[in-house]
């Protein structure tokens, strides 16, 4: 059985304040962390706030983002060690927006991961096409690439640590969500991408989120799906009451 994760990503939002507040609501919340691994992903300027305000709760702290390197003159670039060092436990890798407006290519967010992974943050890797590539049912040779290049180099154990989220682009923000028919047939193939690169233990236990417009009434249909082990969200994780209601999902 693999544990559901719900990730909330808030992306470029909320002051340290505001993301102080958030958290604080979250803190109050109440989920069987036996069943479902809940995670929040604040901008780096509020990843200390929000640790403080989730002290003794099941909730882990996350990252958006980091560089590969581990020192040097990188400015505005954070290491895997800096964000181990906020309280984080695991980082987001290659999202859309990070491949779209910052021109992160697969090697990229390859170098990121396996520099994560020498840490003891798990990475959280996103994949999707955009919506011309589904439109030219291009959608399983753009999730190969971007899946072979994500684990290139990573061993069985390496991968082991991996979530994978499929956020397709058209989905992001949009209100558009992916049918849980959709879903299923792309976090399938990812399985069946992951069985063929490392076998049935790592593919079985690897957890794949979906990610895109969830929000709490089309989670339940979505994780529903056999292949669908999660949800990474976006505008519905920057309110407490919506975001428990995808944790609470059943
Ligand atoms: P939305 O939930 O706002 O569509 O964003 C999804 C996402 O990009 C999460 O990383």
């Amino acid at each position: 059985m693999r544990k559901r994760i719900i990730a909330g990503n808030w992306k470029m939002n909320k002051t340290v304040s505001e993301a102080a507040a958030l958290a604080e609501q979250l803190a109050r919340k109440n989920h069987d962390a036996d069943l479902v691994e809940v995670v929040v992903c604040p901008p780096f300027t509020s990843l200390a706030a929000v640790r403080d305000a989730l002290k003794g709760t099941a909730i882990g702290l996350g990252a958006q983002n980091m560089h590969w390197e581990k020192s040097g003159a990188y400015t505005g670039e954070i290491s895997a060690e800096m964000v181990v060092s906020t309280g984080c436990r695991y980082v987001i890798i290659g999202h859309s927006e990070r491949r779209q407006y910052f021109a992160e290519s697969d090697e990229m967010v390859n170098r990121k991961i396996l520099a994560a992974l020498q840490t003891e943050l798990t990475p959280i890797v996103c994949v999707g096409e955009l919506l011309d590539e589904r439109q030219s049912d291009q959608t399983e040779i753009v999730i190969n690439r971007q899946v072979r290049g994500a684990f290139a180099h990573l061993d069985d154990v390496q991968a082991s640590r991996v979530v994978l989220a499929y956020e397709p682009v058209w989905a992001i923000g949009t209100g558009q969500v992916a049918t849980p028919e959709q879903a299923q047939e792309v976090h399938a193939f990812i399985r069946s991408l992951i069985r063929q690169m490392y076998g049935d233990a790592v593919a079985d236990g690897l957890r794949i989120q979906y990610g895109g417009s969830m929000k709490a009434s089309n989670a339940a249909e979505l994780l529903r799906q056999p292949d669908v082990d999660g949800g990474l969200i976006g505008g519905a994780s920057l309110d407490a009451d919506s975001f428990w209601g995808i944790v609470k999902a059943e």
